[in-house]
């Protein structure tokens, strides 16, 4: 019943929405958010799979579609915050609005690409980890604090550290949709049927109610066996897989250096298209996906 409900609140979003769009924002409209941002979390407990690259890449083609969009640092290794801002420059971050019970507005920062907000991590953040498995609820408490503002977005991009913390499974409880980045190498689809399982078993005793978005190829090279190899197991898959697949591009460190982003001057052209390309699939799985309006005002 409540299922149903769901459902049918959705079908009625998507109507008003389509009804109203702009360009390529799904969920604006020109009176306003209709319901709050669609939350997507980066997720996969094996390291350098291209997480925070896709969630800072995803997020900036997202805002510079016309999405109004915050990137949540989530990680504390803080990579996709970096990337934005200096972590010397950072007062607030994700631990203070939990632990600290500062208002989230006052973490989150604007960025230098329109529309594009972060809400930064820091090394901090790891100490939140052990707060929220002895505090009651513990993992609910990332949905909590992000709940004040969600309503002033399309779309939240959370990112995620390579392991199964309650600060992952926080981000994932708060999340609506789950992207999981896999990253076109020998070891990489190791492990990633386990990974799903997880997310299973949190979905079945209804800690997550994420939908699997779909995999991402990442760091993809087509002309190797191993590269066509793999994208050929996750194609093969049950799960859902997008059809960009993110090339491998030496250009891709280069912008972490000079902290650029895609669509942004001297990035890797094959790059940028193939995020753009991805951002574009991601609204349309986001689009067709049932998900999402039980969070809605
Ligand atoms: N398309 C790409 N081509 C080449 N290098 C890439 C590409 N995408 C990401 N990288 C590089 O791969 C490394 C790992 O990427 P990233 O940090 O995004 O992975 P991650 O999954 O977030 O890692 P962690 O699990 O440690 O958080 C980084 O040095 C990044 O610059
Ligand atoms: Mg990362």
């Amino acid at each position: 019943m409540w299922q149903c409900c769901r459902a049918a609140a959705w079908q009625r979003h998507i109507a008003t929405a389509e009804r109203y769009h702009l360009g390529c924002s799904v969920l604006r409209t020109r009176k306003g958010p209709l319901v709050t941002a669609q939350i997507i979390c980066m997720a996969n407990f094996k390291g350098g799979v291209g997480k925070s690259t896709t969630a800072v890449n995803l997020a900036a083609c997202l805002a510079n579609a016309g999405n109004r969009t915050l990137l949540a640092d989530c990680d504390p290794q803080a990579n996709a915050s970096e990337m934005f801002i200096p972590e010397d420059e950072i007062e607030f971050d994700f631990r203070s609005i939990i632990a600290d019970r500062v208002p989230t507005e006052k973490a989150v920062r604007q960025t230098r690409i329109k529309g594009l907000d972060v809400l930064p991590a820091t090394f901090d953040l790891a100490l939140l980890d052990k707060e929220l498995v002895v505090s009651p609820n513990g993992v609910q408490r990332i949905e909590r604090a992000l709940r004040p503002i969600t309503g002033g977005y399309d779309f939240i991009v959370m990112d995620t550290g390579p392991n199964l913390s309650h600060l992952t499974l926080g981000a994932l409880v708060a999340s609506h949709h789950i992207i999981i980045p896999v990253s076109a190498t020998v070891w990489s689809t190791t492990g990633l049927r386990k990974f799903v399982r997880w997310i299973d078993e949190n979905r079945e005793q209804e800690i997550i109610d994420a939908e699997l978005l779909g995999l991402l190829a990442t760091m993809v090279m087509s002309r190797t066996r191993i590269g066509r190899d793999v994208v050929g197991e996750m194609r093969n898959s049950p799960w859902p897989t997008f059809e960009t697949m993110i090339p491998k591009r030496i250009g891709a460190e280069d912008a972490v250096f000079t902290r650029a982003v895609a669509g942004e001057p001297g990035v890797d052209d094959k790059f940028s298209e193939a995020y753009l390309a991805f951002a574009k699939e991601v609204i349309a799985f986001v689009r067709r996906s049932k998900r999402g309006s039980h969070r809605a005002n």
